[in-house]
């Protein structure tokens, strides 16, 4: 039985297929058409999982989509009425949506086959339960809580949940307007941060702060009844789309959140590319430390109602890798799953899951135990382009290849590292990442002014073999994904200077060797010569989405300050130029 997954006229429009219940493979339409955070109908996606499966879109049974214009309806109606301006707005996103329902016809459109020829029954899915079926039914356990927020999907900004053996049981929702993404993302405004995505690089920036807001920030963010509300005066009136558009071409763009009152109580917001004072600093600061006092009420009124150790959890705000790694100490909960593709992409995969388990009654049987589910290229495509791009390389067995690129980040040199199938998920996992010595003064300056132009704030991520990591971090729970950020050892910030943040942390991955035997071994290379078990992992990418294919790799190699390339069994380095 063949499901195919979507999210589409949506942030990060993504497709996923699934066989049986597994998941083949998954991918976000941006990684295939290069435009960020893309938002239109994920044709590329669609052709890319069919392809994959080996499979036409006549052989799909079911196809599964993550939101349903008619979930919640009488609370959008009921807004809509006590705010007669955005009436307009709510009417002109029910004809949107009412457009993209033909799925039968945008397939076939995409496909360019007969619609009359397309045999597959079609479901919709709440946008939370579909985050909430994305991490818990991707999770290895027969029950757990389930929770999911983001700024706001299908009129719903936080969910909690019991999941328990095949099914799904939803306890609660928190409706529109009062949403902790939208909080999140009016301040990031407010301090000069206003592309969609941005809120994960302020996250960076609050351990700069001090406690000089926190209570200011708390009259905005309060905590109610079991759950939390906003204060509506410091934003602007919300429509129904709670300040975020897709523009015809697929350009996510956020509407202005912040409302005079901000301006009243802080002043002037800050300008993007202007300096940042004390006063960004300290409001991104209390905008974390409200942020996590509301997630942790939030578990604990969960916990109360839902009394298991297990936490599965997905939506954009469980990006929050700093009130993720905090959580364990701070709630009753001490395990979590958290879906790699936390962010809307991850729809296609709950989606299509959660049709096959609670629709159609399927017994569990995925457990996902690796994000490597994207394209990969075969050795004689990745020479192909090699050659057309007029690169020198040398191939290389693995065991000397894995050497030859240790002994790089050794020396310091900075490493395209392009292997195997591409991530699941907005993070790069050692099969599309930069890589390099973890520990050398200067490195984060160095590959900031060489390839990455990231924000001076903004820390990089060591990767650490999974048996290592009691020994540099302060907290034992595996982040396999990039999810938590732990306190690093006070031993052990020296040797990692290059990814130990202002605050002691480091949001790490832990390396298994069932996860990635190749990525694996080439940490446990550099720790043999360096004895730190451990490396700099970035994605690999330079102000672009991350690369996907060889050539994305080549032509980011070619026009970056990259020392290297490690791409399949080809290893290329500039000084050979
Ligand atoms: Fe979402």
């Amino acid at each position: 039985m063949l499901i195919l997954g979507l999210n589409m006229f949506h942030a990060d429009a993504s497709a996923a297929i699934l066989q049986d219940g597994k998941i083949l493979f998954a991918v976000a339409e941006e990684r295939l058409n290069r435009h960020k955070h893309y938002g239109g109908f994920p044709a590329l996606a669609v052709k890319a999982c069919l392809e994959a499966a080996g499979a036409k879109i006549t052989d799909v049974d079911h196809v599964a989509v993550g939101q349903d214009k008619d979930a919640n309806l009488a609370r959008k109606v009921q807004y809509a009425l006590a705010n007669p301006a955005k009436i307009l707005n709510f009417i002109r996103m029910r004809q949107r949506k009412e457009a993209m329902r033909d799925v039968r016809l945008l397939l076939s459109g995409a496909l360019d086959i007969d619609p009359k020829k397309l045999k597959f029954q079609e479901h919709h899915l709440e946008h939370h339960i579909a985050h909430i079926a994305s991490s818990y039914y991707c999770s290895p356990w027969d029950q757990a809580a389930g929770f999911s927020y983001d700024g706001s999907g299908d009129f719903v900004s936080t969910m909690m949940a019991r999941c328990e053996g095949d099914d799904i049981h939803i306890l609660d929702r928190v409706f529109l307007p009062h949403s902790l993404g939208s909080f999140y993302t009016m301040i990031c405004e407010f301090i000069g941060y206003k592309k969609y995505g941005d809120e994960g690089k302020v996250m960076g920036l609050a351990p700069y702060g001090k406690d000089t807001y926190v209570e200011q920030i708390r009259k905005i963010l309060a905590l109610r009844n079991g759950g939390f509300q906003l204060n509506m005066n410091y934003f602007k009136p919300l429509g129904s789309n709670q300040g975020m558009q897709v523009l015809p071409d697929g350009t996510v763009r956020l509407a202005r959140h912040f409302s005079a009152k901000m301006e009243k109580l802080f002043g002037a917001p800050r300008e993007p590319f202007s300096e940042i004072t004390q006063r960004e600093m300290d409001l991104a600061y209390a905008m974390q430390h409200c942020f996590e006092e509301v997630f942790f009420h939030l578990l604990e009124q969960l916990h109360s109602r839902v009394p298991d150790e297990n936490l599965a959890m997905a939506g954009g705000c469980a990006l929050n890798s700093v009130a993720n790694g905090k959580l364990f100490s701070s709630t009753p909960f001490r395990r979590t799953w958290i879906q790699p593709a936390a962010g809307d992409e991850g729809l296609a995969i709950g989606a299509a899951l959660h049709t096959y388990h609670s629709v159609l009654k399927q017994p569990r049987r995925t457990q996902m135990d690796h994000a490597y589910l994207g394209p990969e290229f075969s050795e004689s495509r990745i020479e192909s382009d090699l050659k057309s791009g007029g690169v020198k390389y040398h191939r290389l067995e693995r065991g000397p290849l894995l050497e030859a690129v240790s002994d790089e980040m050794v020396k310091g040199n900075v490493v395209g590292w392009f292997q195997g199938r591409m991530e699941w998920g907005p993070r790069a996992l050692g099969n599309r990442s930069i890589v390099t010595h973890p520990g050398l003064p200067g490195m984060k300056d160095v590959l900031n002014a060489r390839i990455k132009h990231r924000e001076w704030f903004r820390p990089f991520a060591p990767a650490i073999l999974a048996e290592a990591q009691h020994e540099y971090f302060e907290h034992d729970h595996p982040s396999p994904y990039m999810l938590h950020v732990y306190k690093i050892r006070p031993d052990k910030r020296e040797s990692l200077s290059a990814v130990n943040h202002v605050d002691n942390t480091g949001r790490l991955q832990t390396v298994s060797r069932e996860e990635n035997p190749l990525y694996y071994d080439l940490i446990q290379a550099f720790g043999r010569k360096t004895g730190i078990p451990v490396i700099l992992n970035t994605s690999f990418n330079e102000n672009e989405p991350i690369v996907c294919t060889p050539q994305e790799a080549i032509a980011c190699f070619q026009r970056t300050k990259m020392d290297v390339l490690a791409i399949g069994p080809f290893i290329a380095r500039k000084t050979d130029y």
